[in-house]
């Protein structure tokens, strides 16, 4: 058994093939889907200074209070891994005058994130996200647009039973009213909250609603619903919001408990949830962050955008039946010289797209034929003395023992003949 010291660290993992693949599969979708809607990539570092994500996602949220993973470096900078995305594209943007960029400005990033959170499925120290940040648009078909785009990728991916909570938390003019009212209520039911939420109601009341423990879930549910204290820009956002989304035949339903647990939002709020996660059954989400870029020093510059749960979509996928990629040939050689040529073989092969494995000619022919099998290889090659006299290959079509010998020279459409299934084979 392995000495704990050398397994990975509680509520990382790795990922291994063949579901790699799957992620692959995920990442080749989202790149290809979001550039049709004017994306590019960024790349930013996993770590920045902490108070990054201090004044961003909130000093009272559960991220900055419990989750960073934050060291001092060796010249006593406090330096914290990256808990999400949205921070440092918006410091990217402002550090590197992206806002001089014809408008819109889109990105998208993929990569880990950190948070020390309690493990369990769906909820990982060490997680993934794909994500998209658009700059410069204040009208309410971004969010409905980001939407859009979102369904698209997990619908060709084949998710189900899907379904778009959406919210408006409003925005610095309406906000403090709304937050006064929530306050008066929550005092009514002061000696029922859990003590985190005691601490922080009244700094950021908002808070509340992200408590996990049934008391505070409860009082929270008979609260004043901050949809009813919208401002009139705020109002009007939400309801073209909405409009565009059953334009774009997008389901979706009012969660007017929903506020997100990063402080930077205002207006439109949104999660796509499904049935079929348990507990972490957040898939994606995200918002509108009017404000972040110019509280970070940047021009005025409305913004929106997403992170999609990679671990949480993978596990969504794995429900289905998936193929994982097989070599086209498994070249099997009998004697030095038969795995000379074998080597030459697959060289020539690969240059042509095919996927060939080779058995650096190790074990009798019936070993080698097992692992072929093993592989799931589609054709097996076989070069043995014979074949080498004659300058032939014997070829081999695994999934209905078809057999029979090619010539090295013109391999290729021999091989591809074998693989199509085609009738003079
Ligand atoms: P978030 O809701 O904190 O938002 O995370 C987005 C998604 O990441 C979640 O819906 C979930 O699928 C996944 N996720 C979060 N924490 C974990 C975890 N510990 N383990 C596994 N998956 C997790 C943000 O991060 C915002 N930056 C999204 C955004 C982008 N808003 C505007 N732009």
């Amino acid at each position: 058994m392995m000495s704990a010291k050398f397994r990975t660290i509680k509520g990382v993992q790795d990922i291994l093939p063949p579901r790699t693949c799957l992620w692959q599969r995920v990442e080749d979708a989202a790149k290809r889907i979001f550039s049709l809607y004017g994306f590019s990539e960024i790349r930013t570092p996993i770590i920045e200074f902490t108070e990054l994500f201090v004044r961003s996602i909130g000093e009272d949220t559960d991220i900055v209070e419990k989750e960073m993973y934050t060291f001092h470096d060796r010249a006593g900078r406090s330096i914290t891994l990256r808990p999400e995305g949205t921070a440092s594209v918006v410091r990217a943007f402002i550090q590197n005058n992206l806002y001089n960029l014809p408008a819109p400005q889109k990105f998208y990033y993929c990569g880990p994130m950190f948070r020390y959170e309690r493990p369990q499925k769906g909820r990982y120290r060490q997680f993934h996200q794909i994500g998209v940040e658009a700059f410069s648009i204040d009208d309410p078909y971004l969010e409905a647009e980001l939407i859009e785009m979102l369904w698209l990728l997990l619908e060709e991916l084949g998710m189900e039973n899907l379904n778009t909570e959406v919210n408006s938390i409003g925005c610095p003019e309406c906000r403090p009213d709304y937050k006064k009212k929530l306050l008066n209520y929550l005092e009514g039911n002061l000696g029922s909250l859990c003590a985190d939420c005691k601490r922080r109601y009244r700094h950021n009341p908002l808070r509340v609603f992200d408590c996990k423990f049934p008391n505070c879930k409860e009082i929270i549910t008979g609260a004043p619903k901050i949809t009813e204290f919208l401002c009139e820009n705020c109002g009007d956002h939400f309801k073209r919001f909405l409009s565009y989304l059953k334009k774009l035949d997008i389901p979706y339903s009012i969660n007017p408990s929903m506020v997100r647990g990063l402080d930077y939002y205002t207006r439109t709020v949104f999660e796509i949830t499904t049935t079929s996660l348990g507990a972490q059954n957040a898939v994606a989400a995200g918002g509108r962050y009017d404000t972040l870029v110019e509280e970070f020093g940047g021009p005025r510059t409305p913004a929106a955008g997403f992170a999609i749960g990679m671990e949480r979509l993978i596990t969504l996928l794995e429900e289905k039946p998936f193929e994982p990629p097989k070599p086209d040939v498994y070249i099997i050689s009998l004697g030095e010289d038969a795995t000379d040529v074998a080597y030459t073989i697959a060289s020539s092969l690969r240059r042509e797209g095919l996927q060939a494995e080779l058995s650096y000619g190790t074990g009798s022919l019936k070993s080698q034929l097992r692992r072929a099998d093993r592989f799931n290889a589609s054709l097996a090659l076989i070069i043995g003395e014979d074949e080498l006299k004659r300058g032939t290959l014997t070829c081999k079509r695994l999934s209905d023992g078809f057999q029979g010998e090619i010539k090295m020279t013109g391999l290729v459409s021999d091989i591809k003949r074998y693989l199509n299934h085609d009738q003079d084979t």
